[in-house]
């Protein structure tokens, strides 16, 4: 699978302010050790970096791509390689920060205490999802993918990843002393034609745009194009609305 980098920032402000707010809810005062899951560009990285001046912050990604551009950006912090599925960290984190990654693993009931074990006593893992996988945005991906009959496509979809909230509360609360578990919609206006296509080209569509080549490619996507246009029309002034729910968590260990 291939990320761009470019592509993915186009909606930069949109895709950082969850990383933000999910921040804010962070307590931790000076911590020495701050690991960024998932990464990307680095754009979640570099709050974290102006947050907390002094630390030793580490940006792992499985994305050579994404780590090239946050290796580009000037950002104070080290950038590894890694599956954040085998990931472990060499010495207990303070802070183990992960905006918009976690959707991408499966099996979050052995994922998620496994990240608690990486860190230290009192230290944080605080964690971003999407949770608009029912969002026409998605349904109509899926349909899409689903109507091509093509069996290297229809292999790369998967089951919602991220259950409710509840279920991270229960999963969560024996390892932690303290738990913070929220949801936000956001009603995102998006501008320029085709919004919702550009923002999930660079991120959902990720996947079977990867798979595909040259016209297969694009008819493919021209498909999926023209149900969003149907499901997202523009409003008057040409903007589009284009809803998004996101899970938070914060779990400070015990
Ligand atoms: C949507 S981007 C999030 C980037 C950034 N954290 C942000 O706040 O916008 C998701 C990132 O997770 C990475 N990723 C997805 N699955 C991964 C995995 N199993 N191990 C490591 N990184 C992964 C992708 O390469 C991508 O860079």
């Amino acid at each position: 699978m291939s990320w761009d980098p470019s592509l993915y920032l186009t909606f930069d402000d949109k895709r950082t302010r969850p990383a933000a707010e999910l921040l804010s809810r962070v307590l931790t005062d000076a911590p020495d050790t701050v690991v960024d899951l998932g990464c990307g560009p680095g754009n979640s990285t570099t709050l974290l970096a102006a947050r907390w001046p002094d630390a030793r912050i580490e940006g792992v990604d499985s994305s050579q791509e994404m780590l090239d551009k946050a290796a580009t950006s000037g950002i104070r912090a080290t950038w590894s390689r890694a599956d954040i599925a085998e990931w472990r960290s060499a010495t207990p984190q303070d802070v183990i920060f992960t905006n918009a990654a976690l959707h991408w693993l499966e099996d979050h009931t052995t994922l998620f205490p496994a990240l608690m074990d990486q860190l230290r006593p009192s230290g944080t893992l605080a964690v971003q999802m999407p949770r608009n996988f029912e969002a026409p945005s998605h349904t109509l991906l899926h349909e899409t993918v689903v109507e091509t009959g093509d069996p290297a496509l229809t292999s790369l979809l998967r089951p919602n990843p991220v259950a409710n909230a509840d279920v991270y509360h229960r999963l969560l609360a024996p390892h932690a002393a303290s738990l913070d578990i929220w949801e936000t919609t956001y009603l995102q206006v998006l501008t320029g034609e085709d919004a919702v296509l550009a923002w999930t080209s660079g991120t959902a569509l990720v996947p079977f745009t990867s798979a595909l080549d040259g016209e297969a490619c694009d008819s493919f996507v021209e498909a999926y194009r023209l149900k969003l246009a149907n499901a997202y029309p523009p409003e008057p002034d040409g903007s589009t609305l284009f809803s998004f729910k996101r899970i938070f968590i914060v779990a400070r260990k015990r």
